[in-house]
């Protein structure tokens, strides 16, 4: 069936990027889908936040922005997905064209900008499939002409925290001007502080969907340690590294490179695993960390696993090898897992970057 899929993806790859993935949500909505997964490996389960992950590939952000189809991801294999961004207002986004193959790169380039439907509709869409097996997570963020981005935030957790399985606050993309100003600290502080209240005021406090920062790849050392102490101070639930980048490695062959906007694919590679790295040094473990960021093999989900991600996503590798890319990068981390005698994922976790050990401390929500 996934072989069906992988054929697909190579006739949507001819077609104009944004319309080959309207193509896609459309007939996945419509049901062209696998009804469901094989069971996955014990030892790819994690369970994090009180949640079981039964493996842990999620589909990134910006795929399903307007939670349209959750189900038919999850079909696939992932171990989650994580819906939006979803601003307050639907708004249209950026003037097309928008989305670049950088294809001699295996990367792409965008500046969509938050296209999406808006909160009433996405949560409108994750209330019908409410009480549904998998963890569906959704991504917030704030409308491009709004005057007061926390209360943006507000609105995005009042909407969908009662009905996500996990919330991120997006304040990386490269595409909203303004929104990375949100990572210094001072403002950080307040945003959480607002969200966390907003949370509770919409779901008590037992067992709340976790809230975690997605961040840029793109910071200087000392944002970098803002967002660290910001993370730790305001007992933020996790991180997710990272969001899309504005430089442009010297190594990229295609012309398309030059156009503005974030680049994904392998080519940030590099950029967000060592970040993931030094956020795990500089939160001293106790955050879990979502690595995010040119994952298109095993090698790499293991290799952001190793540098201290508890969950790994994708995107762009997706565009290029197909829904099968899902089931390739869990059998090969299996297989190396097992190669290197760990009998479960949690045990591989920062494997690469040791901790201080009189700073370290075992991870706060890991179970
Ligand atoms: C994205 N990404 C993204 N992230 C986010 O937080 N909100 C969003 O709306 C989007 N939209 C979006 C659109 C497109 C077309 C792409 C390619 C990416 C970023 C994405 O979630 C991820 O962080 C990066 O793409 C890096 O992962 P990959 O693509 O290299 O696996």
């Amino acid at each position: 069936m996934t072989l069906l899929f992988d054929l697909a993806t190579a006739v949507m790859r001819r077609l104009p990027p944004e319309q080959a993935h309207h193509l896609t949500i459309c007939s996945l909505a419509a049901g062209v889908a696998p009804r469901s997964a094989p069971p996955d490996p014990a030892s790819l389960a994690v369970t994090l936040w009180n949640r079981r992950f039964p493996n842990p590939v999620g589909l990134a952000a910006g795929f399903d922005k307007n939670a349209e189809v959750p189900d038919a991801m999850l079909g696939f294999g992932f171990g989650f997905v994580e819906c939006g961004t979803v601003t307050p207002r639907p708004q249209p986004g950026n003037p097309s064209p928008r989305l670049f193959r950088l294809r001699e790169d295996r990367a792409l380039v965008n500046r969509l900008g938050f296209n999406n439907a808006g909160l009433e509709a996405a949560r409108a869409r994750l209330l019908a499939r409410r009480g549904r097996p998998g963890i569906v997570g959704a991504n917030i963020g704030k409308n491009k002409d709004s005057a007061d981005a926390i209360a943006d935030f507000v609105a995005g957790v009042a909407a969908l925290a009662p009905l996500a399985d996990y919330l991120v606050v997006n304040v990386s993309s490269p595409n909203t001007p303004g929104l990375r100003d949100l990572q210094r600290k001072s403002i950080l502080l307040d945003l959480i502080g607002a969200l966390t209240r907003a949370r509770e005021l919409a779901v008590g406090t037992t067992d709340p969907p976790p809230l975690l920062l997605k961040i840029a790849p793109d910071l200087t050392e000392a944002e970098r340690a803002e967002i660290a102490e910001a993370a730790l101070e305001t007992g933020i639930d996790g991180l997710v590294v990272s969001n899309t980048t504005v430089a442009r490695p010297a190594s990229l062959r295609s012309p398309l490179a030059r156009e503005t906007g974030g680049l994904s694919g392998p080519p940030l590679f590099a950029a967000s695993t060592a970040l993931l790295a030094e956020m795990r040094r500089l939160t001293h473990g106790r955050l879990p960390i979502v690595g995010v960021g040119g994952v298109a093999s095993g090698a790499d989900a293991y290799a952001k696993i190793r540098a201290g991600a508890s969950l790994v996503q994708l995107y762009t590798a997706l565009v290029y090898e197909g829904p099968g890319l899902v089931s390739r990068i869990k059998r090969d981390l299996a297989a190396l897992l097992a190669r290197d005698g760990v009998a479960a994922l949690v045990d591989a976790v920062g494997a690469d970057v040791p901790l201080a050990t009189t700073t370290s401390g075992s991870q706060r929500h890991a179970g």
